[in-house]
């Protein structure tokens, strides 16, 4: 048993709560993962179950005083804006996209590093792996394997909790986890926060995590800002806005090597996404750059060609005129696609806005051969 019980220690020593070094498997999906390792063990001799007896529950009523929102500041429009945020905010990245991005970065990417998921719950209110972050949940479980130092989780307070009561991070270590009950009062685990930005700034080699869409542009200024590696999810639209197109103009970041296709609602029910990673982390070869279509333009067929009121050429269907020397307008899926690693520049700092017969069409990206 001595044994068996070294060996459970060794293998999920950031699951060990500090204080009390109990190993605390608090999501289904952890469990499991322990039940796995216990059945796999070479003591393992047999698994028997046990009829489970029927307690009684007691359901305790406790009486609940709500502050008024005279008593927290806020005005009822504070509080619709607020719930019209977090409709548009509450979309939760499902385990395989995560596991499958994640799994395409060299080991020694993650090796001795601290990850920061600072948009993440690392426990969920049911304590399920249903609420639980899968970017938390994804580097708890491969935690030994990736080699990491340390992974800060922190979450947000400011939406289903109106009462800011429930903002909570964890710090995952070879040590143990701990709960972070010393940030300062009132912390709401925004990643504004002067303690996020703490963490951000002295702790986090990587921070990983699918932002509020809401707040994507402020979310990218403070990463980019902190001179921090990173992979995140944002809308593939994004790499054309102003605030995004920049970096990659100088070839700060670039996109990571999957879209994002379905999220989850905060009833687990799939919903169509159009998302896509990004990240400055190093990508050597990018299987998606055999999607694009290199080929004279008089082979592009018509229906993936035009030319707009100006005259510059915009294609589609990743189409790339081979020896076209102008600008073209392209789609955010050649970038996408890693069309700045062929051998073309960005044309213009701001994204450009094609009017053909008049009308304003959908906003490109210009692209010129180096
Ligand atoms: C698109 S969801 C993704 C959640 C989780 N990262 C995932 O990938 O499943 C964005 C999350 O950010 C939270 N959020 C909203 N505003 C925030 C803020 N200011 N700071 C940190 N998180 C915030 C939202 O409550 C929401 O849970």
């Amino acid at each position: 048993m001595k044994e068996l019980e070294d060996a459970v220690k060794k293998q999920f020593p950031h699951l060990r709560e500090q204080a009390s070094r109990e190993i605390y498997f608090y999501n289904a999906a952890l469990f499991d993962q322990y039940v796995d390792f216990i059945k796999s063990h070479p003591l393992f001799k047999q698994e028997l179950s046990l009829t489970p007896t029927t307690e009684k529950k007691i359901v305790k009523i406790v009486k609940r005083t709500t502050p008024t929102l005279k008593e927290r500041g806020m005005t009822h429009k504070d509080v619709m804006e607020r719930a019209k945020r977090i409709k548009n905010d509450e979309f939760y990245t499902r385990y395989e996209d995560v596991e499958k991005e994640i799994e395409m970065y060299p080991l020694e990417t993650w090796k001795g590093k601290c990850v920061f998921c600072n948009c993440d719950d690392a426990v969920g209110e049911s304590r399920t792996e249903k609420d639980s972050s899968a970017f938390a949940l994804y580097f708890i479980k491969n935690f030994i394997r990736l080699g990491l130092k340390k992974l800060i989780c922190t979450h947000y307070s400011g939406q289903m909790d109106l009462f800011n009561a429930g903002a909570k991070g964890y710090v995952f270590t070879k040590k143990g986890v701990k709960e972070m009950t010393s940030a300062p009062r009132g912390y709401t685990g925004c990643f504004e926060d002067p303690l996020s930005i703490k963490i951000l700034k002295e702790e986090a080699d990587i921070v990983c995590t699918n932002p509020p869409f809401s707040r994507a542009r402020d979310y990218w200024k403070l990463v980019i800002n902190s001179g921090k590696k990173f992979l995140i999810i944002s809308n593939i639209t994004n790499c054309k806005n102003d605030t995004y197109l920049p970096y990659f103009i100088n070839k700060k970041v670039w996109a990571g090597f999957n879209s994002v296709d379905w999220f989850l609602t905060p009833k687990r029910e799939p919903v169509r996404a159009a998302g896509h990673w990004f990240t400055n982390i190093k990508i050597t070869k990018r299987p998606k750059s055999n999607n694009l279509k290199f080929v004279p333009l008089d082979e592009i067929p018509d229906r993936f060609k035009n030319y707009d009121d100006d005259g510059t050429l915009c294609v589609d269907n990743n189409f790339i005129p081979i020896g076209y020397k102008k600008p073209i307008a392209v789609s955010p899926r050649q970038i996408l696609n890693g069309i700045l690693e062929k051998g073309y520049k960005i044309a213009q700092a701001k994204q450009y806005r094609p009017y053909v017969n008049g009308r304003e069409v959908f906003a490109r990206i210009l692209i010129q051969k180096e």
